[in-house]
């Protein structure tokens, strides 16, 4: 086994909001105990519903932000701040939106440079250039793209030269925040085969976000699904997908549209709404929306069990 490219453990994050004359500042559980490791080459997929601290997760691990507890480490070296500069290197993202991550005054080059101008010194123009040149046959470009502007692109292409940008200077790590979920459905499965593909030359780990299921059966070799900022559920790909455990994930997947017919799968509708993450239900988050909650669900709430198929449920599927 190669060693794993980010070993994460109970990463919180929390966000103090208001506070004025009147009003005592409040907290926001954005993220709680998030713990998982990416080995190179294996793609980890997060999921989960809008507000469940997704993006939390990834500006912490792409040392955007500190987390408020919990620690990780990247490619073995602790993530803190004094170790910051010296792993941005490892460490990449690309955003959802490749129009609005793109610096649009600028031609494809020089974005592609932008990077290596920072992190770089050593590499002389001339190098600069070949390596974006080379890039954008890496991403499925051509190198004369170099000296266009991004409004000359569509979407598909856009993610391309953004997935460029974050490949340049050769990190181990690549998070995707929504990387496909801007893009027209017909676009969406070129730019995960690009993905997957890249995956496999360079032997990148990703931190793949998605709310869409379909999406993630076709790239994740594992999956978390969180709920209000907490891990609920976390396996392998086949064993989520084939046997949810958790009545979130169950009734996540529910939803999602597969190719295979299966008349055993009902539809579940999730009754109620989303509760704050300022206002975290006592006992288990999700009780007040589940259909096998009981009063020990709303009483106490439960842990992560300690098993390869991971779920923090009292009355899990088996
Ligand atoms: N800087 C901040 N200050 C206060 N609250 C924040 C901040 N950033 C995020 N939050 C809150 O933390 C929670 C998690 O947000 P996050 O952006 O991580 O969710 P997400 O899962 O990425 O959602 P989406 O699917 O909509 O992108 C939300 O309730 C959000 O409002
Ligand atoms: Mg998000």
């Amino acid at each position: 086994m190669n060693a794993p490219v980010i070993v994460a453990e109970n990463l919180v994050r929390h966000y103090q909001v208001g506070g004025g004359l009147l009003s005592k500042p409040r907290v926001v559980k954005a993220l709680s105990e998030a713990s998982f490791s990416i080995a190179p080459g294996k793609t980890l997929a997060v999921v989960g519903e809008s507000g469940c601290g997704k993006s939390t997760l990834a500006r912490l691990v792409t040392l955007i932000e500190e987390p408020t507890a919990g620690r990780f480490t990247i490619d073995g070296i602790p993530a803190t701040r004094e170790n910051w500069a010296r792993l941005r290197k490892t460490v990449q993202i690309v955003f959802q939106d490749p129009y609005g991550s793109l610096n649009l005054r600028h031609r494809i080059g020089t974005i592609l440079e932008e990077p290596l101008k920072i992190q770089r010194p050593d590499l002389s123009a001339r190098e600069r250039e070949e390596r974006a040149r080379e890039m954008l046959r890496l991403v499925g470009l051509r190198p004369e793209h170099y000296d266009r502007y991004p409004h000359m692109f569509s979407g598909g292409q856009r993610q391309r030269i953004a997935v460029g940008r974050a490949l340049m200077l050769e990190p181990k790590l690549l998070v995707l925040d929504e990387p496909v979920s801007a893009l027209d459905v017909s676009i969406q499965s070129q730019v995960l085969n690009l993905l997957l593909d890249l995956q496999e030359r360079l032997g990148l780990a990703y931190l793949f976000i998605s709310h869409d299921l379909s999406v993630v059966r076709l790239v994740a070799d594992e999956v978390m699904v969180m709920y209000l900022g907490r891990p609920v559920e976390f396996g392998t790909r086949d064993a989520i997908f084939a046997h949810p455990r958790h009545p979130y994930s169950k009734a996540l997947l529910s939803a999602t549209p597969t190719t295979e017919p299966n008349p055993e799968r009902k539809r579940i509708k999730l009754e109620g709404e989303l509760p704050s993450p300022l206002d975290v239900p006592p006992g288990c988050a999700f009780a007040p929306r589940c259909w096998k909650a009981q009063d020990k669900c709303r009483a106490a709430r439960p842990e992560l069990s300690d098993e390869a198929h991971r779920v923090a449920c009292f009355f899990p599927e088996d």
